[in-house]
């Protein structure tokens, strides 16, 4: 038995119980571990199904270039499905964020474009406005635009929704994930309230992004913008693939607890993470020790693996620096 392309070992990931940093809490904590996917993150999923259904659209021929903006981890889904079926890869990065991100993405033989992160998202140093233009300059390329295209959203509903109503037996009542397209979990939760609409879904935010205001007040607040530095979670924008009506409420995280929070996963649970994973298990559980009751059980989504941030909060020279150990 084995799989014709590494692209056909995505999803299936599984989920782990939380045992050491859940003291206090009642109910069940899980994780869902998405760094067991080939390109050691959440966003295979729905990488592959974006250019699955740019061909299908006829939006992608033989021979096209992919364009997208990313902070990496899509990138590396996207690079995957083109080595699988033959496309080109362009992507724009942010400069906050990971070198090794973009070390990660040329090693998978995309074309890396570093952009400025202070400035705002039209503005055409941007690292959307260049993809945009590119896309427009390139014959035969198409900028699938994660925060906006459904197919996104989708993935997580055919295959992470269905992935977590089955490995909990249905019992799961909580659902965590931070959000950034918002396609992770607006896409699971629209599975998983279809199948109980009980299921509690909590977003979690950082400082520094419009999210949790804006489900709050109805109001896009631009002051609540600033730069932060947590990657992957909050936005300046509102993608069209957070659905508010899916997302029961927004926690904030710090990058500080966060980051903490990242290390004690891997030194007591084993889970060698992403920094992400610390503010959606650090947010996570702040909500469980005030909501979950002991029949309950909590699924937090882990994003991403480690190693892409042992430059960072790995790193104690640089968590001195920050002046957070
Ligand atoms: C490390 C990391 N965590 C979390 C997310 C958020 O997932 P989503 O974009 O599906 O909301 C992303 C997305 O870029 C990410 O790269």
């Amino acid at each position: 038995m084995y799989l014709n392309h590494i692209v056909e070992a995505i999803g299936n990931t599984p989920l782990v119980k939380l045992n050491n940093v859940t003291d206090g809490i009642k109910g069940t904590i899980l994780a869902k571990v998405e760094y067991f996917n080939p390109g050691n993150s959440v966003k295979d999923r729905m990488a592959l199904k974006m250019i699955e259904d740019a061909e299908k659209a006829g939006l992608l021929k033989p021979g096209g270039t992919i364009i997208e903006g990313t902070s990496g981890n899509t990138g590396m889904g996207l690079a995957l499905a083109a080595i699988a079926k033959g496309y080109k890869c362009i992507f724009t990065m942010s400069d906050k964020q990971s070198k090794e991100k973009q070390d990660i993405l040329r090693a998978v033989g995309a074309e890396v474009i570093v952009c400025p992160t202070n400035v705002a998202p039209d503005d055409p140093r941007s690292y959307y406005s260049v993809a945009r233009k590119l896309n427009q300059e390139i014959p035969n390329s198409i900028y699938p635009n994660q925060y906006d295209n459904p197919s996104n959203s989708a993935a997580h509903y055919e295959t992470t929704g269905p992935e977590l109503w089955q490995q909990t037996e249905g019992k799961i009542t909580h659902y965590a994930a931070g959000v950034g397209t918002g396609g992770t979990i607006c896409g699971t939760a629209k599975y998983l309230k279809e199948q109980n609409p009980n299921i509690v879904t909590v977003g979690l935010d950082t400082y520094g992004s419009v999210f949790k205001k804006y489900k709050e007040t109805g109001i896009f607040d631009e002051n609540e913008i600033y730069p932060y530095k947590t990657e992957g979670i909050g936005e300046d924008i509102l993608p069209k693939n957070v659905n508010f009506d899916l997302i029961d409420l927004f926690i904030k995280v710090s990058d500080k607890d966060a980051a903490l929070m990242t290390r004690r996963l891997a030194k007591e649970e084993g889970l060698f993470v992403g920094w992400s994973c610390g503010s959606a298990v650090y947010g996570a559980l702040e909500y469980a020790k005030e909501h979950l009751k002991e029949d309950d059980t909590m699924v937090i989504v882990l994003p991403d693996h480690g190693t892409r941030y042992l430059g960072k909060i790995y790193n104690d020279d640089w968590m001195r620096e920050q002046g957070w150990l």
